[in-house]
């Protein structure tokens, strides 16, 4: 197994690497991030000792040469594509760089993927693309995308020129759609992380609308064995939904962080709504669990303490991802061991 991982300094990404080359103890793996404002070198810092299994390149997905060349180059036979603007607040403030990175930098990859003839192209995506539902129903991979948010819209767009590749060019591709993840390394802006970060602080935690939105929660490593067994075991073309089979109300989700911090709900404020917020995720998953065997193996209050266990017991991680000195702490990480 020689993978290029893209994104693999983001959340999803760094768990999927530590998770494959724990798995896999012979796979190589060239983790390409352009290191935004979310990607974090000093995730996966350590292994950079281990040049048999893993190496890091700093670079643009967007960027066709190089991807090609560190394909042939590193003798890659597939792409694992994580990287991407995630935040949906974000995205709502300035969509531009989401079609960028999201649209024409997937675009470059496919091209690349193609030039270089990797063997499979495995595309992350989200239930996003799906839009929102009403009270009851779920998402099937075969419902039509109907995104709402600027970064949806960009993730859809990626699932159409994936599947254009494989229809077109015979790519071989398969895409994953997840529903939210929780787990070590988010960056704080998510809801989890950003609400533990502020019971902690002893602030107050700004819930959009009445709380009542629903979010279907897988805890990280479901979903990073997930996107390990599409990848092995996925059919090309198909797109496999995957889920936690965990909805909960944001209150929800809120209140459940308080008792872990042990604050008091009072510090609960509502705010204005997110604009086109998205009312209800569900996902179905039956198709990834008779196909690929997937089942999410962590229930919601286990994941949800360890997760919370794993920020109290890495507080110079949380720091240094706020202040952006992470940065320099790799500067120095590089400087010593040179
Ligand atoms: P993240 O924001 O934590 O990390 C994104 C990573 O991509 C960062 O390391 C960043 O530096 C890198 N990146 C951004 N632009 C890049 C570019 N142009 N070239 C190379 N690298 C670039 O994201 P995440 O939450 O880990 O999500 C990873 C993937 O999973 C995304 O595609 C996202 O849409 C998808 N996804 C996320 C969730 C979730 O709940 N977080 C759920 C379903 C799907
Ligand atoms: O569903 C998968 C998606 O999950 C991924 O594709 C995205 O990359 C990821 O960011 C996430 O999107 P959401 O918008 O669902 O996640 P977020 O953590 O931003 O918000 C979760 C819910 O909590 C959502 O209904 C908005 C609400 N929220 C969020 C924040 C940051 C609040 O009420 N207050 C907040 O401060």
């Amino acid at each position: 197994m020689r993978l290029l991982v893209t994104g693999g300094c983001g959340f999803i990404g760094t768990n999927f690497v530590l998770h494959i080359l724990e798995t896999h103890p012979d796979a190589f793996i060239l983790n390409l991030d352009k290191l935004t404002y979310a990607g974090n070198r000093a995730n996966l810092a350590d292994l950079e000792q281990d040049s048999e299994h893993y190496a890091f390149v700093r670079g643009d997905i967007a960027d066709k040469a190089l991807v090609v060349s560190l394909i042939k180059e590193r003798r890659l036979d597939a792409v694992v594509n994580f990287a991407a603007e995630t935040h949906v607040d974000r995205s709502i403030a300035g969509p531009a760089v989401f079609a960028q990175t999201n649209v024409a930098g997937t675009l470059n990859l496919l091209e690349a993927a193609r030039e270089a003839r990797v063997e499979r192209f495995l595309h992350v995506s989200t239930d996003e693309v799906y839009g929102t539902l009403g009270p009851d129903g779920q998402f099937f991979e075969t419902t039509p995308l109907a995104p709402n948010s600027p970064y949806s819209a960009s993730k859809a767009a990626a699932d159409h020129f994936v599947r254009a590749y494989h229809e077109t060019y015979g790519l071989d591709t398969v895409t994953t759609r997840c529903s939210n993840n929780y787990g070590p390394y988010q960056f704080p802006e998510k809801l989890v992380p950003l609400m533990r970060l502020k019971a902690k602080n002893d602030e107050p935690l700004p819930v959009y609308g009445d709380g009542s939105n629903v979010r279907d929660w897988i805890y990280v490593l479901d979903h990073c064995r997930g996107v390990e067994l599409a990848l092995l075991k996925g059919r090309a073309g198909e797109v496999y939904n995957f889920g936690g089979a965990a909805e909960m109300a944001n209150i929800d989700v809120v209140k459940a962080i308080l008792r872990r911090t042990g604050q008091p709900e009072s510090l609960i404020r509502f705010v204005a709504d997110r604009p086109g917020h998205d009312r209800r995720y569900a996902m179905n998953f039956d198709k990834a669990r008779k196909e690929l065997g997937f089942e999410p193996a962590m229930d919601f209050e286990t994941g949800l303490d360890k997760t919370v266990e794993w920020y109290d017991n890495n507080p110079a991680w949380l720091e240094s991802v706020q202040s952006g000195a992470y940065r320099e702490f790799m500067d120095q990480w590089y400087k010593e061991r040179r």
